[in-house]
């Protein structure tokens, strides 16, 4: 223990038990606590890359961490394009890849 660390007994926040929560990863089950992000919960799991870029099929997780570069977007219980720095996952989630595939550009010829 360091000087700047409060024992939990005398800590005035007073901290609760983590309370376990377990989601799915691409059918995969991942353990995590409540209160975690999908990155959170991925990345506590060992899972640092769970895209790929559209153009060159790069790897892709956690950039940012803050909801700005969309690099960590996942799908959540059907629900496309959510980032996963930003949402906290609840138990039961089913979290899924998202890929996207370029846009088709029709001629009018
Ligand atoms: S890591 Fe940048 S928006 Fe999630």
């Amino acid at each position: 223990m360091n000087s700047r660390l409060v024992p939990q007994s005398k800590d005035p926040i007073q901290r609760k038990p983590a309370q376990p929560i377990h989601v799915t990863f691409d059918g995969q089950e991942l353990a995590g606590e409540q209160g975690q992000t999908v990155a959170g919960v991925l990345m506590a799991n060992g899972i640092v890359s769970w895209r790929t870029t559209t153009v060159n099929s790069r790897p892709r997780g956690l950039f940012c961490g803050i909801g700005v570069c969309f690099d960590c977007i996942v799908q959540v219980n059907d629900q496309r394009d959510v980032r996963a720095c930003q949402r906290r996952c609840k138990d039961g989630d089913v979290i899924v890849p998202q890929h996207d595939e370029l846009p088709v550009v029709k001629s009018n010829d």
